[in-house]
């Protein structure tokens, strides 16, 4: 494709029609945001409190992070307040499709009532849907790792439950260095049994023994994260010619410091992320934001951070339509997106 300068591609690439697959939507709430529910609620938190917790350096201070923030989410209208920011936000980066992760192991643990929350900030997304305003979207239900498979259970059964309003897949997040993945098998046979398609974080700060037993022992479909795959040959060799995606979050993989991790590196920047890599080596692989409020990122950022990794744009344009072809639409809702998808130009 005939493009000239960076400013003409970031204007392409802010048209393009865009999937986004892997955000958590406790991950989009914003500093100011945090303030006015901490202001409903009566907790004292002042911008210094706000702007140091965002300011993470490791999955730890991360983690904290999300369970500090996530503390401020305590009923239906917060949820929906939430959804009302991330739509628009959404909308405003081209985002027409996206398949947004709760966490609901985190609503179970505060005794929250899931369903309502659920239904307010579904409702939501698909008002602004119906109303050219936000991207169409489905739902994955999290379960927190660290929690035990007890607590998973209990998310794969809600997410079974709620399978007909939306729900799409059931997935597992948090600490990969907690609880074997082999304690998850019977929720994830559960979510599978019950028409549920099936994910897994792995691969982020954990080895990619991590992302072989998300794939041989819980059958994940997409991996979130998996840039552990980087450290053995035999694994990007099985996830090329299985066509097992990874959901790729550089900005994601900075501020929590697996990047570095991975290098066994202590330090580290973009040039060095293996996502140009994993492409060459023919892994499909998608980009997408994880928690954009917490990693200061935007969709539109990550396609950037890959054009500085030295993919073209003709590559961002393939791992744009990869994201759509590894979505869990149905096929004539793929297809009515990927017929978007081409011609693009800055003059359009
Ligand atoms: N939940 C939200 N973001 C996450 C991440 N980056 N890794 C694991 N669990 C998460
Ligand atoms: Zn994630």
């Amino acid at each position: 494709m005939l493009v000239t300068s960076d400013s003409e591609i970031k204007v392409l690439l802010g048209k393009l029609p865009k999937a986004e697959l892997h955000l958590h939507l406790e991950g989009t709430l914003l500093p100011h945001r945090i303030l006015s529910l901490a202001q409903k609620y009566s907790v004292p938190v002042d911008w210094n409190e706000v702007h140091s917790r965002y300011n993470t350096r490791n999955f730890t201070q991360f983690l904290e992070l999300y369970k500090w923030a996530t503390s401020f989410l305590r009923e239906a209208e917060d949820y929906a307040l939430l959804a009302e920011d991330a739509a628009a936000a959404f909308h405003e980066q081209g985002i027409v499709y996206a398949e947004i992760t709760l966490s609901a192991g985190v609503m179970l643990l505060r005794k929250q009532n899931v369903t309502a929350n659920f239904i307010a900030l579904r409702d939501v997304f698909h008002r602004r849907a119906q109303s050219g305003t936000g991207p169409q979207t489905q739902f994955i239900f999290d379960a927190v790792r660290q929690f035990g498979s007890a607590p998973a259970m209990e998310v794969a059964r809600m997410a079974a439950d709620l399978r007909n309003e939306g729900v799409v897949a059931f997935g597992l997040g948090g600490d990969e260095l907690s609880v074997p993945l082999s304690e998850f098998h019977s929720a994830y046979s559960y979510a599978a049994e019950h028409g549920l398609h099936l994910l897994a974080h792995a691969g982020e700060t954990g080895g990619p023994e991590q992302i072989k037993d998300a794939i041989d022992i819980l059958h994940a479909e997409r991996i979130g994260h998996g840039i552990a795959a980087l450290r053995s040959t035999a694994l990007m060799n099985t996830l090329a010619e299985r066509k097992i995606p990874l959901e790729i979050c550089p900005s994601s993989n900075l501020r929590t410091n697996a990047l570095n991790i991975q290098l066994n590196s202590a330090t580290s920047d973009l040039s060095q992320h293996p996502l140009p890599k994993f492409f060459r080596h023919g892994i499909p692989v998608t980009l997408s934001t994880d928690d954009p409020a917490m990693f200061h990122t935007t969709l539109l950022d990550e396609y950037s951070a890959a054009l500085q990794m030295g993919l073209s744009l003709d590559d961002l344009l393939v791992i744009n339509r990869t994201a759509f072809e590894q979505s869990f639409l149905s096929d004539p809702a793929r297809q009515s997106f990927l017929v978007q998808l081409t011609p693009v130009s800055p003059e359009s």
